[in-house]
């Protein structure tokens, strides 16, 4: 069986850092996607091929426990653990072990905080089924794809492995292993652009601060959390109603909520400003923050103007639409 199948990156549109607290977040897909092609092998045995990964391409076979990996950077390896862990996790859980040819390709790049490594999971658990003749239904994708981020990264939400397998604009809040996810019905185009700046901190570490900070002022940063909680509710009915000024403030508010947090940098600071002052109705950090991304909301004739500015303090800009379809599986005639 040979399949195609794909899933889209997303941001963080509000409520990033504070839905560790319980409180709702919104997320959005975006129109960039991971696409992985799978072709059945009968030999059990797995190879994959990841291109564009703005890493160099590379070719991993591994049969039982060996592995070869055929390129000179260990840094692929991270990018390649996410493909392994999917197919382990799909594996057991179809209780197959069939062999599989995959090809993986992207089209933005990983690891700037857009979600790629979630996308790359489920599209990998999508394809692998699919490959052998099997049939997963978008929950239990997505509930496999969430297993692989907590294999691979020891801690993860569901936010991400939600958004890539659903698409669309989702709200969601979680405590444990307890999600709510809502879809939000948008329809209309939500023009963004995103910027990168280089990472100072890892996720990991920024989660661990503000959990720092919220144990011993919870008075203060507990009280942060809470805003950005009310945030998202008034975010959430502008963006039903597509009332795009009040979201741009709503966007600036959450912003500098999450700085008083103390996520954002200096240079995260430098693009949303300067953002906002070319004529972005609202802009912010998305993710993590200690660098990556941050958003901007722009109305269409001033998308030029404030993308320069963003593209001339960071590392690279990306133009996209939000609310774009999940996980798509289509099996294929030819590789
Ligand atoms: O940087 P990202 O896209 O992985 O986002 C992390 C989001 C946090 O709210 C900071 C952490 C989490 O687990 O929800």
């Amino acid at each position: 069986m040979r399949v195609y199948a794909s899933a889209p990156g997303k941001v963080t549109l509000f409520g990033e850092h504070a839905v560790v607290y319980g409180q709702p977040a919104i997320v959005a897909s975006i129109d960039k996607r991971i696409h992985v092609y799978a072709e059945f092998r009968s030999d059990r045995v797995i190879t994959i091929e990841a291109r564009d990964l703005r890493i160099p391409g590379v070719i991993v076979t591994y049969r039982e426990n060996e592995v070869t990996v055929e390129t000179e950077y260990g840094l692929i390896l991270p990018a390649i653990s996410y493909l392994n862990k999917a197919i382990e996790i799909a594996s057991k859980y179809l209780d197959s072990k069939h062999g599989v040819k995959l090809v993986v390709r992207s089209e933005m790049p990983v690891g700037a905080g857009l979600g790629t490594s979630a996308a790359v999971a489920v599209a990998a658990i999508a394809a692998y089924a699919y490959s052998g003749g099997y049939e997963l239904s978008k929950d239990e994708i997505a509930r496999l794809g969430w297993e692989v981020e907590k294999a691979v990264q020891g801690i993860a939400s569901p936010m991400d492995t939600s958004i890539t397998t659903y698409g669309g604009f989702m709200k969601i809040r979680y405590s444990g292993s307890n999600i709510e996810k809502e879809s939000l019905a948008i329809d209309r185009d939500l023009p963004i652009i995103i910027a990168y700046v280089e990472r100072e901190f890892k996720t990991r570490d920024m989660v661990q601060m503000v959990r720092e900070r919220v144990s011993q002022y919870p008075q203060l940063y507990g009280r942060v959390v809470e805003l950005i909680g009310e945030v998202v509710k008034i975010a959430e009915e502008a963006l039903v109603k597509y009332e795009l000024e009040k979201l741009g403030l709503m966007m600036n508010l959450n912003h500098g909520l999450l700085d008083s947090l103390g996520v954002s940098t200096r240079k995260l600071n430098e693009v949303v400003y300067a953002a906002r002052s070319s004529g972005a109705l609202g802009a912010k950090l998305t993710g993590a923050g200690g660098g990556g991304c941050a958003i901007a909301l722009c109305r269409p004739e001033k998308i030029e103007t404030v993308e320069s500015i963003m593209r001339f303090l960071s590392e690279f800009t990306m133009r996209t639409s939000l609310g774009k379809e999940g996980v798509r599986v289509r099996v294929e005639k030819s590789i």
